[in-house]
């Protein structure tokens, strides 16, 4: 059965290899192993989206002119990680106004208390209070409930997820695959989207996340407790794509370690067990197998593969990024054929929402 994949990035700073193992890397998967059901039978196709968020970006503020700029690097760079627009529409959404229009509509069945529960809100908000505010606290939550100090924290923010549900919904989407704090995202978007239907009649397809348990969340090389983020405060947490070498073997290096140094995944150890997941996915090695290889190895030695591993695995994805970048024409030509693809689609079901809820003529 072909089935409808959808997912996105938000144009919110530097693409990291979290965003790489825990989204874009099961995108390719998906993209492949279609390409091989094309070649077999057409009727198994799947249709893949990948959007580029910029309007979620928007939720806290973007300097217009880096906004701009990293709108089309996040496009080049799911082109040179390896999304083939021959297979898969790519398209930015703030060039298809469908995102917006659908999202008031579902912000009208959208319960003021569900979107109150939305842990991502809970978090992004108190983290731009406590910044605000110059506390340097680690506590996220606390501190919510507003203390004045709340400028920042917009409704945009808050409605987040309805937007995000808007993506999802106007394309019949069967399938979501990001990394595991999507999920209550997801969650929503199928309480919306059945509400909905039992309002006004089967509009919405509910869609399902796809997440991969053992890379969802790629943890910070500062803190192994915390995400790995586009937004960290420690420059050295996150390991970006287009990071050149000295730098990766530099953040590599400066990993925090547990205690002890036994090379082995455990949830006692849950720094060795972060980076042997990151050491999996760019070598392709299992962690069972680079456990046994590194098991009497010196700590440094495994760091120094580690670091080789990462820029050999970034190398190629690095030089095709540089190519698709100097030929502004075929960005251009795939993001326009993106948009169209998604407008032409999304527009019907905007149709058939006019339809059942009796607005316009
Ligand atoms: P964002 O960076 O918030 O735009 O996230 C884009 C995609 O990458 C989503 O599917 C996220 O779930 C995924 N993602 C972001 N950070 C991580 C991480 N540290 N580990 C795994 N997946 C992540
Ligand atoms: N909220 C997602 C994130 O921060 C990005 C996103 C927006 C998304 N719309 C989407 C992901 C639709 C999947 C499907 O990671």
């Amino acid at each position: 059965m072909s089935k409808a994949i959808f997912s996105g990035i938000q144009p919110s700073g530097n693409l990291h290899i979290g965003n790489y193992i825990g989204a874009i890397k099961q995108w390719i998967d998906l993209q492949n192993s279609s390409k091989f059901k094309v070649q077999s039978s057409k009727l198994d196709e799947n249709e893949l989206i990948f959007c580029i968020v910029d309007l979620h970006a928007i939720t806290v503020y973007q300097d217009p002119k880096v906004l701009k700029e990293k709108i089309l690097e996040t496009a080049a760079l799911y082109l040179s990680c390896g999304i083939d627009p021959k297979i898969a529409k790519i398209f930015i959404q703030s060039e298809n106004p469908d995102h917006t229009y659908l999202t008031w509509i579902l912000d009208c069945v959208t319960p003021f208390g569900l979107l109150s529960r939305m842990t991502q809100f809970k978090d992004k908000s108190s983290t731009l209070l406590r910044r605000a505010a110059g506390i340097a606290s680690s506590d996220a939550r606390q501190g919510f409930e507003g203390r004045g100090k709340d400028e920042n924290i917009t409704v945009g923010l808050f409605n987040y997820p309805a937007l995000m549900a808007a993506d999802i919904l106007l394309y019949d989407t069967d399938q979501v695959p990001v990394g595991e704090d999507q999920k209550q995202h997801i969650e929503f978007t199928r309480d919306i989207g059945e509400k909905f239907n039992k309002m006004y009649g089967q509009v919405f397809k509910l869609p399902e996340p796809l997440i991969q348990k053992e890379t969802a969340r790629i943890m910070s090389l500062q803190n192994p407790l915390s995400k790995m983020s586009k937004s960290d405060s420690n420059p050295l947490g996150a390991i970006n794509l287009l990071d050149n070498n000295d730098l990766i073997v530099e953040k590599v290096k400066k990993a925090v370690t547990d205690s002890g140094l036994e090379i082995i995944a455990r949830e006692d150890k849950p720094a060795m067990s972060n980076i042997l997941t990151i050491f999996e996915s760019v070598s392709g090695i299992s962690v069972f197998e680079l456990e046994q290889k590194y098991k009497n190895a010196k700590y440094s030695d495994f760091k120094n593969d580690l670091a080789e591993a990462v820029v050999e695995f970034l190398a190629p994805v690095q030089k095709k990024y540089t190519e698709i970048r100097e030929d502004k024409n075929y960005l251009n030509m795939v993001l326009d054929e993106g948009r169209d693809y998604a407008v032409a689609k999304s527009s019907k079901k905007v149709q058939q929402v006019k339809e059942i809820m009796g607005l316009g003529r």
